[in-house]
Order: C-alpha cells, then sequence, then structure tokens
C-alpha cells in the first residue's frame, strides 16, 4: 500500500451523503463524475466486516475501475483547454496515471494477498476526496468567472 499524505477529510468520520460542497469544482459534468465515484466509495464503506477481495466488494471497485478512467479522460479535456499551464496540466495527468496504476496494482494485491479493508478503504479515498482536494480543486482558479 503506499504511503498517503494527510488528508482533512477524515475517512474515519460518518460519510454523509453526498460530496461535501468545498469539494465543488464549478464544473457540472466534473461535479456529477465525482458524485458518482463518491457514492461509489461509500457503498464500499457502507459494507463493515465485507472483505476487500469479496464478490460483492468486487463488484463496487469493478465499477470504480471503469468510471475513474472515464472521469480522468473527461476532466484531462478540460484541463487541456482551461488555460492551465502546461506544467501544472502534466503533474495533474501524472496523478491520474498514478492512480490507474494503484488501481491494477490493488487488484493484483486482491488475488495474490489479503489487504486490510481500512488500507484499502484509505487508498480508494484518496483517489476520489484527497486528489480532488489537492489537484481539481485547483481547475477553479481557471474558470470564467460568472457573470
Ligand atoms: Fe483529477
Ligand atoms: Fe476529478
Amino acid at each position: 500500500m503506499p504511503d498517503l499524505p494527510h488528508s482533512p477529510y477524515s475517512l474515519d468520520a460518518a460519510q454523509p451523503a453526498a460530496l461535501d460542497p468545498h469539494l465543488l469544482i464549478g464544473v457540472a459534468s466534473v461535479d456529477h463524475e465525482h458524485g458518482r465515484l463518491f457514492d461509489l466509495l461509500r457503498r464500499l464503506m457502507a459494507m463493515p466486516g465485507v472483505a476487500p477481495n469479496s464478490n460483492e466488494f468486487t463488484e463496487v471497485l469493478c465499477q470504480l475501475g471503469s468510471e475513474l478512467p472515464a472521469h480522468f479522460h473527461s476532466e484531462e479535456n478540460i484541463l487541456k483547454s482551461c488555460g492551465m499551464p502546461a506544467a501544472q496540466v502534466q503533474e495533474h495527468l501524472e496523478a491520474h496515471k498514478e492512480i490507474l496504476s494503484q488501481y491494477a496494482g490493488l487488484n493484483f494485491e486482491l488475488m495474490t494477498h489479503h489487504p486490510q479493508r481500512a488500507d484499502v478503504l484509505r487508498m480508494i479515498g484518496a483517489w476520489i476526496i484527497l486528489h480532488i482536494e489537492l489537484y481539481d480543486l485547483s481547475i477553479k482558479d481557471y474558470l470564467p468567472m460568472p457573470a
């Protein structure tokens, strides 16, 4: 499991029903996709006692595996056209690549080891919540000001 930076958004706390308003970007399609990803995280967290390599957990994890790359693809189109400096865009793209690599690594680990449920949830939380905090929120700086 990779070491994760601390997020002020605690995954140990009771999960709210929807994405916290401070995590909204202001682009409807992106916020909608983030909401869907958050919902998948919530579904996983709402399965206490369910092992990460169980069929129930794997089903949601597979859905995450299809929605994450689709979301990254659509977000990257915005990143490349919003006027953000190229180096910052590149850093963001690398972060997406790293998450997809961690997703593949997690699937391998689930086949070969029995990672702790809390560690798995913390990692998935970082892919969604922490990534929005550290990277996606900066998109807001490049959106046109509301009229
Ligand atoms: Fe992103
Ligand atoms: Fe995102």
